[in-house]
């Protein structure tokens, strides 16, 4: 230990000459104390000079929601299959009261500004909720010099230069000071330590440097191994075509700069389903944030026609909901928050969005962007959502993450089933399905990511655990009934391109207590040869909990086959099976699922366990798949008639 000693010592001179600086400008204000610190120099960014103090600063100041410690007790009460009120989801308006940050802290806060010199004619909130009618206090904005920032948080700004120039420039700080009495409400603040404007990355795996392969007119259940159709998914996981079109039963698909094209998904359910789909069948589409529909000055998408494709085939008559989220220049800056945010008015914090160096903010200024308000709720929402998209877990601030994936649980609260990819990268990550596979360097010298450090690096947001987290598969031969294998493709001779079922443990996130046991007995019994905390998080968050094919799955893209794969593609099956699941209940007069974990963890019975293969990543031959669940196909592939079995006896 005596390396680490030095550092920590350096802190703590650091921090004192800081607080004693402040104290001694401003005796009479409260305490101020380390509220939140970067670990590691931010990634992409290099820090240059100093901020003028003149510049002025959009800031703005999360509150904490009141009641978020009962969060689990609220959920487990609606969707642990013991609980009476399984089933019983939350209005809207129960959620957003139940959490609204309490009078206390939006006092104490303002009350701090005001001490500050930052006068309550500069406050602002975010908007009350006029369906719902509650109160929007979640974040208090003002606009601040920087050298009021510097002042109130006791911290120094400077420029930040992107090694992308386009992105041009930041203006953050490394770490921030807010009053010791006020820490417990405060949740963030921004712009402060946030740079990265990370967008979701699409999973969708394409077949690298391969020719394409000639698949054409591949189907019937011979050709599996080559080529999955439909076909081939009900064959393996036991489901037949849906019956009835339940009103309200939708499967929701959202897309960042990623464009559906009609003719592609007529020809799709032309020749890759065996299920008639009339020619013109096509989702409900919803625009959040001036996402545009596909023509032909856009590029096809090939995440967006792959999620489609296969589940509106699985799931007919049933319907998709497709958000596209995000006006043209989502492909620089975007998050999961401004589709939460049109979802529901309660979700949506202020005009100028949620984060704006993580967010895209609108009205966009572009020549071209969408010129409309950031949406805030109307977006219809849908009973199930499928997320083929992810994010870096190392790359995110801890508090922004902890707060979206309190969004999860507030859906789950109302009955929809939120289903994540786990990523394509085994126990490594990256940023974009173009880009090698990073991990971590070691703990002592923080979270930074773009390197080939040991630690293992887990995505975002598959490590919350409010949301249903997918793993890869594929075949173990020709024969379907031979069954599964965790998902292995090795681009020898460069390992950095590898495709392993994204599988492991956060670093953020604890472990649930609904996998508690399933985890605990994974460690007991295959005990990964790696230490923790080392170079996993044995006591965190587990992921992925459930699994499905994930490699040389159909998807028509400018009219040709290809074999696609990635957990892009298990995701929307699984969700798929889901939102059948449901359709078989509302048919018995019950209601949507909701939070599924509960359930699917109390009943390993209902999937068919992997127990071959693993996720390398990050030099190690990362975690394998054993009997019963581990981290890397989670409890195994969906068996229908068992989890229909499961869920038609529940009320
Ligand atoms: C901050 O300044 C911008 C630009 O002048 C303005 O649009 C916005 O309303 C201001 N915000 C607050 C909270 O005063
Ligand atoms: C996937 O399909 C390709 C042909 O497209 C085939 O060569 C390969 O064997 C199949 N299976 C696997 C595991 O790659
Ligand atoms: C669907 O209908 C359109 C318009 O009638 C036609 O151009 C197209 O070829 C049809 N597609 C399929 C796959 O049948
Ligand atoms: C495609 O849509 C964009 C945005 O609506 C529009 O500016 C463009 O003119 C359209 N292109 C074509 C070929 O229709
Ligand atoms: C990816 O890894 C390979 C092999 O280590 C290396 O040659 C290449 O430069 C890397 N690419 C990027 C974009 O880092
Ligand atoms: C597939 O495997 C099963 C079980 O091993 C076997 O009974 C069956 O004959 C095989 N089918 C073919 C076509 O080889
Ligand atoms: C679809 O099926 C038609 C008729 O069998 C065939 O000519 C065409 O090549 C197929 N297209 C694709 C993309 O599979
Ligand atoms: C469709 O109907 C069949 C026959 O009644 C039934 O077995 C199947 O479970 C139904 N599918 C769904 C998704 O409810």
């Amino acid at each position: 230990m005596p390396p680490f000693r030095g550092s920590v010592l350096f802190l703590i001179i650091c921090y004192l000459s800081s607080a004693l600086a402040l104290s001694h400008q401003n005796p009479t204000r409260s305490k101020l104390v380390l509220h939140e610190k970067r670990d590691a120099p931010p990634h992409g960014w290099t820090k240059r000079s100093r901020a003028h103090p003149a510049a002025r600063l959009p800031l703005r100041i999360g509150l904490t929601q009141s009641n978020l410690h009962l969060a689990e007790e609220y959920m487990l009460d609606v969707s642990d299959p013991r609980s009476p009120n399984f089933g019983k989801h939350w209005t809207a308006e129960r959620v957003a009261n139940t959490f609204a940050p309490s009078r206390e802290a939006v006092e104490g806060v303002v009350e701090w500004l005001v001490q500050s010199g930052i006068g309550p004619e500069r406050h602002a909130f975010s908007p009350a909720d006029i369906v719902l009618l509650v109160e929007g206090r979640n974040w208090i904005l003002f606009n601040a010099t920087v050298s009021e920032a510097e002042s109130l948080f006791s911290t120094e700004y400077h420029y930040y230069e992107h090694r992308d120039k386009s992105r041009g420039y930041r203006i953050g700080c490394d770490e921030y000071h807010v009053p010791e009495k006020l820490r417990r409400h405060i949740d963030f603040a921004m712009p402060t330590i946030h740079l990265e404007g990370l967008r979701p990355v699409p999973n969708a795996l394409v077949r690298r440097g391969a020719v394409r392969p000639p698949v054409e007119g591949l189907t019937g259940l011979g050709n599996c191994y080559e080529l999955i159709t439909i076909e081939c998914l009900r064959a393996l996981y036991h489901f037949g075509a849906g019956n009835t079109s339940a009103p309200g039963n939708q499967l929701g698909i959202p897309a960042w700069g990623s464009y559906l094209q009609p003719d592609d998904l007529a020809l799709y359910f032309r020749n890759y389903t065996t299920q008639p789909i009339p020619n013109g069948t096509f989702p409900e589409f919803i625009s959040v944030d001036g996402g545009l529909r596909w023509n032909s000055s856009l590029q096809i998408g090939r995440e967006a026609g792959l999620d489609v494709q296969t589940a509106y085939s699985i799931i007919y008559p049933q319907g998709v909901r497709y958000y596209q989220v995000g006006d043209i220049d989502v492909g620089i800056t975007g998050s999961f928050n401004t589709f939460l945010d049109a979802l529901d008015g309660s979700y949506c914090t202020y005009l100028g969005g949620d984060a704006p160096y993580l967010d895209p903010v609108y009205p966009n200024p572009s020549p071209g962007g969408y010129s409309g308000p950031l949406q805030c709720g109307g977006a219809p929402g849908s009973n199930v959502l499928s997320f083929s998209y992810l994010q870096i877990e190392a790359a995110l601030p801890a508090s922004f993450q902890i707060r979206q994936c309190n969004e999860y649980m507030k859906l789950g609260l109302q009955g929809v089933s939120v289903l994540f990819a786990s990523g394509d990268s085994g126990v490594a990550n990256r940023y974009s399905s173009q880009s090698n596979n990073t991990c971590l360097t070691p703990r002592d010298v923080g979270d930074f990511i773009d390197s080939d450090g040991p630690r293992f690096s887990p995505s975002f947001p598959s490590n919350c655990p409010w949301v249903t987290t997918v793993g890869g598969t594929y075949l173990k031969s020709h024969n379907l009934s031979h069954g599964e294998i965790a998902v292995a493709l090795p681009y020898a001779p460069n390992p950095k391109l590898d495709y392993y079922s994204g599988g492991g443990f956060s670093n953020v996130f604890p472990r649930a207590s609904y996998q508690d046991s399933a985890v605990s007995s994974y460690l007991a019994n295959f005990p990964p040869p790696y230490p923790s905390p080392d170079i996993y998080n044995s006591a965190g968050r587990a992921y992925p909990d459930i699994s499905a094919m994930a490699l040389n799955i159909s998807v028509v893209i400018k009219g040709r086959v290809q074999v696609a794969g990635g957990t892009s593609a298990s995701t929307p099956i699984v969700a798929s099976i889901i939102t059948l699941l449901n359709e078989a209940r509302i048919a018995k007069g019950k209601g949507p699922i909701g939070f599924l974990n509960p359930t699917l963890y109390a009943h390993p019975e209902a999937f068919t366990d992997v127990t071959e293969g693993g996720n390398p990543g990050c030099g190690t031959a990362g975690f394998s798949a054993e009997k019963g669940w581990d981290p890397v196909t989670g409890l195994g592939t969906p068996n229908y008639p068992k989890l229909e079995e499961v869920f038609l006896a529940l009320p």
